[in-house]
This record gives structure tokens, C-alpha cells and sequence, in this order.
């Protein structure tokens, strides 16, 4: 049977991950966006999801690929895939950033809700730590920074984030669908890994992000264990690779770079301080790549 899937932000660095993947996988994919999408993997259809009109109309359209396809009659929506977004602070005004992070996923979800798609996956973010885009510079309560963290930002991106967060646990209660928010890491490409050359010479350059990253084809996996995992109801998982963006070992950097900040489990040598326990046993993830090995590529 045909699974049918939209993907809002698939033009995106890491949205573009998710569509490819679930087309591998043989989901008929649609994807929403202000602008094509360069890989044409999927048909993407140019819409403004903080208009709730334009939402509501897409999510009742036809996902078929072509205008020549032999039905063009909608069908219903297994699961929507939700990144479209200002992805941090500074790229346009505090208040774009805010107005459109949580309108366009109040509209998502709102249509979602009244629509009948029982599964939405959000992208939600690791700044809704409070450290990310904080003001000046702040120590978190403790690490490893897990779905308990009691989240405080201050910025208008993860306030965004936050506000999201609890607008899909609203709507979750509302259906008594699966709603689940991941709350991703630093979202990598392939080409990325030839800046480890710079990031291991200075880990000050991800001390904010306390060196998390996320391969987006690990990210994408992620999303389609997601679709494929049902009756979780609301969920909240952290999104991020087993180890730290370091050649130095996790605690040598907090030492170094956090001292002071309570450590709340015995840690590995290399392991993440953003949390992956939750994805893995909820969803049976499981990284497939690494930076050390993918760095092979620009260090033969
Ligand atoms: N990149 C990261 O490291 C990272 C980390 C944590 C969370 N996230 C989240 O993951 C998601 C994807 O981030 P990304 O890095 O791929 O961002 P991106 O900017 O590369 O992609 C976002 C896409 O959303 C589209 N978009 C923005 N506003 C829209 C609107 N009103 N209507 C329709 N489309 C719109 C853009 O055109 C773009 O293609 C975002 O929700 C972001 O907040 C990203």
C-alpha cells in the first residue's frame, strides 16, 4: 500500500535528506516549500505555510508526482514530516523568526488535527536548551542535556522551538495521535566534514552546540523510524550522533570548556552530551555515520 507523505522544508539542507530517503523507501513524498527543490527528488509544491489557507488546501491535494498521472484524485495523508523553518536566529528579524516558526507549525498541526493525519514528526531543536543562542555565554543546569531538561531559552529561534513543543503536545491531547518533536543536533552534510580540519584545531567553535552533530541521512532515518513507529503518542527526542564533533575526549572538554556544570551519568570516552538514549530506545535508531570515518574522504 502506497504511504503517502508530506515533507514541508524539503528544498532545506536537511529536509532534502528525508525526502530522498523516504522515496528510497518507496513513500510517495510531496513536499512543501517556498522554493524548489534543487534534487527534484520529489515534486514540491511552492506554498507559504504560514498562510493556513495555503496548508489546509495542500494537505487535501494530490501528492501524485505529475499533472499527467493517471489519478489525480487526493488521497489521505499517512504522515507529515514538518522542517520548514527559520532555522536560527540572525537570518531575518526576531519577530519573522518567531512568527514564522510557530505559525507555520500551528497551521501544520492545526490542519494535520482536522484533516485526519494521525502521525507528525516536528523539528524541534537543540537550542531549546538555552545555551545555543544565549545572550551571552551560560552553563546549562547539567549534562547530558536530556528530554527532562527543564528547557529555558532566551533567543527568538528556541523560544520558537519551545512554543512549538508545546502547541504539538495541545493538539497531540486534542486526536490522540502520534505527534513526536526532535529536538536535532547540528544537522551535517557530506561536504561538512572537510571543516573538521578547522573544528578540531578550536573546539571553542562548538562549545555552544557542546559538539553535537547529526549526519542528515542519520537525521532522515530517524524520521522515517518515526512514521514507521506508531502509538507513541507525544513524544520529545533529542536527535544526535553517539559522539562528541571532538578529537578530544568529553571529559577533557568539559573540564575545560563547562567546569562547574554537574555531570549526571558516567560518560565514554567520546560520548555525545546531547542525549540519543531516548531515540534509540523509542525508535531502535542507530547512527550509521560517524565523522571519524567520514572525514577519511578529505584526509586519505
Ligand atoms: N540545520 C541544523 O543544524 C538544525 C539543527 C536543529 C534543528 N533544525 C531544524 O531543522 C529544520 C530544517 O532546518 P534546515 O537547516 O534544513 O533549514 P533550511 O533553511 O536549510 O531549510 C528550511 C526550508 O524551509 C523553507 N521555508 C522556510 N519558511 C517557509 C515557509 N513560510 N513556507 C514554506 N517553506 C518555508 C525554506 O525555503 C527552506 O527550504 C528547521 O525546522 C530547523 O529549525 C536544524
Amino acid at each position: 500500500m502506497t504511504k503517502r507523505v508530506i515533507v514541508t522544508g524539503g528544498s532545506g539542507l536537511a529536509g532534502k535528506w528525508v525526502v530522498e530517503d523516504l522515496v528510497k523507501h518507496g513513500y510517495e513524498v510531496l513536499n512543501l516549500d517556498r522554493v524548489p527543490m534543487p534534487q527534484r527528488t520529489a515534486r514540491t509544491l511552492i506554498a507559504d505555510i504560514t498562510d493556513a489557507g495555503q496548508v489546509f488546501n495542500a494537505i487535501a491535494s494530490t501528492t501524485a508526482p505529475v499533472e499527467f498521472a493517471d489519478d489525480l484524485e487526493p488521497k489521505p495523508i499517512d504522515a507529515i514530516v514538518h522542517f520548514a523553518a527559520i532555522p536560527r536566529i540572525m537570518l531575518t528579524t526576531d519577530n519573522e523568526v518567531y512568527r514564522i516558526n510557530v505559525m507555520s507549525t500551528y497551521n501544520i498541526l492545526d490542519a494535520a488535527s482536522k484533516l485526519g493525519v494521525r502521525k507528525v514528526i516536528v523539528a524541534s531543536s537543540e537550542t531549546t536548551y538555552g545555551v545555543v543562542f544565549a545572550h551571552r555565554h551560560r552553563d546549562p543546569a547539567y549534562f547530558p542535556l536530556d528530554e527532562d531538561y527543564p528547557v529555558d531559552p532566551m533567543d527568538s529561534y528556541a523560544t520558537s522551538k519551545v512554543v512549538n513543543e508545546v502547541t504539538a503536545k495541545a493538539f497531540q491531547a486534542r486526536t490522540g495521535s502520534d505527534i513526536y518533536c526532535f529536538r536535532i543536533g547540528n544537522v551535517l552534510d557530506p561536504d561538512d566534514y572537510a571543516k573538521f580540519s578547522t573544528w578540531l584545531k578550536d573546539p571553542a567553535l562548538r562549545k555552544r552546540i557542546a559538539w553535537s552533530y547529526i549526519d542528515g541521512r542519520d537525521l532522515a532515518n530517524a524520521c522515517r523510524l518515526a512514521i514507521e513507529t506508531d502509538g507513541l503518542g507525544f513524544e520529545i527526542m533529542n536527535v544526535a550522533a553517539d559522539d562528541v564533533s571532538s578529537d578530544q575526549p568529553t571529559q577533557v572538554l568539559l573540564d575545560r570548556y563547562y567546569p562547574g556544570v554537574p555531570v549526571k551519568k558516567a560518560l565514554g570516552e567520546f560520548e555525545t552530551l546531547l542525549s540519543n538514549e531516548k531515540l534509540k530506545r523509542l525508535l531502535g535508531w542507530r547512527q550509521q555515520h560517524y565523522w571519524r570515518d567520514e572525514v577519511k574522504r578529505f584526509n586519505p
